[in-house]
C-alpha cells in the first residue's frame, strides 16, 4: 500500500506542477442561470443546461411523481426485475422523437458508448473514428476487438481513404460526435452519410451536445444536417439539455437494440435508471413536443451572445451552436480572465492544453435558454471590462 500511495502522491504532485490539477468548485444551489458559488450569486455560463431545464419546476414535479408512484429505484438490473412500465414508455418516446425503431436506456451516455461497439462488432470488422471523439467513444472502441482506424478531425478525404482501404472487412462503422464539445462545431454528417452509402458503412453519432435543442426541430445534429433517416445508431445523454440529471441511451434499428439488450455489458450488469429521472425525462419529451419556445429562446440567446461578443472585439470560433469558444491563445491569459470574470459574478471556465491544442487556450461559454437578455448583457459588459484590462480587445 505504501508503494502505491507514494507513486500516486508523486503523480498528483506532477499534475499540480503542470497546472492541471482540477479543483471542484462547490455550488450551494440548484443548477440554473444564476447559482450560488463561494457564498455569492453568479451567472452561470459553463453548464450544459442548454434548455434551462435542470431546475425546472415541471420536471421536479414529474420527478417527485416518479418517486411517489415508482419508488427510489429498482435494486435490480433491467432483465431481472428492473423494468417498469415507465422505462418502456421513455424508450418508446425517445424512439419516436428520433424516428428510430427502438431505444435502450443506460445509466449514462458514457455507458451507452461503452457497451455499444464490443456488442456489435468483432475482429472481422473495423471502426473508423474521428480523432476528436469523446472519451467514452474512445474507451468503448478500446473494449471492442474490431480493427481501429482514426481520421483527422472532420477530414473527409482521410475518412474516404480509410473507407477505400478497408473494403475487405465484414462491417465498417463510422463513429463521430454530432457536436464537438471544445469547438461547438458540427460533424459533417451529410458528407459522412454520403461516403457511408457509397462504401457501405454504418454510421454512429453521439449527439450528447445536441439532442433536444439543436437543429430545426431540436432532434440534434442529425436534424441540423438533415440526415435523420441516414444515421444507423444514435447515442445520447439525458444529463445535459434533457433535464440534466443523468442517464443515457442508444436508439437504432430493432435488431441492434435487441442484441444490446442481450449482450451490452453496462446494461446487463448495472442497475436500472432511477424512476424519478425516467419520469422527468418523459416530461422533457412532452414539453419538447408541446412547443418550440425553449428552442427559440436558446437560438436567440446564442445568436445575440455571438454577435455581441464579436462586436466588442473578441475572436470566437464561428458557428451557430450554444457552445461558444472565445479564443485567447495563451493558457495563463485564459485562466486569469476566467478568474477575473468570476470576480464580476460571471462564471466561465478557461480551457488549455492538453484539453485543446497548444496555443489555442480559450474560454468556453455555454448559452442556455434560462439566460435572460439582461444576464447576457451583464456577461458582455464584464467581458468588455476584463478584455480591456488584459488588452485582448
Ligand atoms: C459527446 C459526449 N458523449 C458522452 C458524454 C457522457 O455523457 P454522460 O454524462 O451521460 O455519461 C458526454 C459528456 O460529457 C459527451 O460530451
Amino acid at each position: 500500500m505504501d508503494t502505491l500511495s507514494n507513486k500516486l502522491k508523486t503523480e498528483i504532485e506532477l499534475i499540480k506542477d503542470n497546472g492541471l490539477y482540477k479543483n471542484e468548485r462547490i455550488i450551494n444551489s440548484k443548477q440554473d442561470a444564476e447559482i450560488s458559488v463561494d457564498n455569492k450569486l453568479v451567472l452561470n455560463f459553463c453548464a450544459n443546461n442548454y434548455l434551462g431545464l435542470s431546475s425546472s419546476n415541471d420536471l421536479i414535479i414529474a420527478a417527485k411523481n416518479g418517486l411517489d408512484n415508482w419508488g427510489l429505484g429498482l435494486s435490480s438490473v433491467r432483465f431481472i426485475c428492473g423494468t417498469q412500465a415507465i422505462h418502456k414508455k421513455l424508450e418508446m418516446q425517445l424512439s419516436k422523437f428520433l424516428n428510430m425503431d427502438d431505444t435502450i436506456l443506460y445509466s449514462s451516455c458514457f455507458d451507452a458508448n461503452g457497451g455499444l461497439f464490443e456488442t456489435l462488432l468483432d475482429s472481422n470488422d473495423v471502426i473508423i473514428s474521428d480523432a476528436l471523439n469523446h472519451a467514452s467513444i474512445i474507451d468503448g472502441v478500446r473494449l471492442c476487438k474490431a480493427q481501429r482506424k482514426r481520421y483527422a478531425h472532420s477530414n473527409m478525404k482521410e475518412l474516404e481513404l480509410i473507407l477505400k482501404d478497408t473494403q475487405s472487412y465484414n462491417n465498417r462503422l463510422i463513429t463521430t460526435d454530432g457536436v464537438f464539445s471544445m469547438d461547438g462545431d458540427v460533424a459533417k454528417l451529410q458528407h459522412i452519410c454520403n461516403l457511408a452509402e457509397q462504401y457501405k458503412a454504418i454510421v454512429h453519432v453521439d449527439d450528447s451536445h445536441a439532442t433536444g435543442f439543436f437543429g430545426p426541430t431540436g432532434r440534434g445534429s442529425v436534424d441540423y444536417c438533415n440526415v435523420m433517416d441516414q444515421i444507423d445508431i444514435i447515442t445520447s445523454t439525458l444529463g445535459k439539455a434533457m433535464g440534466g440529471a443523468s442517464g443515457g441511451f442508444t436508439s437504432s434499428s430493432k435488431n441492434i437494440i435487441d442484441i444490446l439488450r442481450q449482450r451490452s455489458r453496462p446494461y446487463l450488469f448495472s442497475n436500472s435508471l432511477a424512476p424519478a429521472i425516467v419520469n422527468a425525462s418523459i416530461k422533457v419529451l412532452y414539453l419538447l413536443n408541446e412547443n418550440n419556445d425553449l428552442l427559440h429562446t436558446l437560438n436567440e440567446n446564442t445568436a445575440y451572445f455571438r454577435s455581441e461578443i464579436t462586436r466588442i472585439g473578441y475572436k470566437i470560433k464561428d458557428g451557430v451552436h450554444p457552445i461558444i469558444p472565445i479564443m485567447l491563445g495563451d493558457a495563463k491569459l485564459a485562466q486569469n480572465i476566467a478568474q477575473d470574470m468570476l470576480k464580476e459574478n460571471i462564471y466561465v471556465i478557461g480551457f488549455s492544453y492538453p484539453v485543446v491544442p497548444k496555443g489555442e487556450a480559450r474560454i468556453r461559454v455555454q448559452i442556455s435558454a434560462a439566460h435572460s437578455r439582461n444576464d447576457i448583457d451583464k456577461a458582455i459588459n464584464a467581458f468588455h471590462k476584463i478584455g480591456l484590462k488584459y488588452k485582448v480587445i
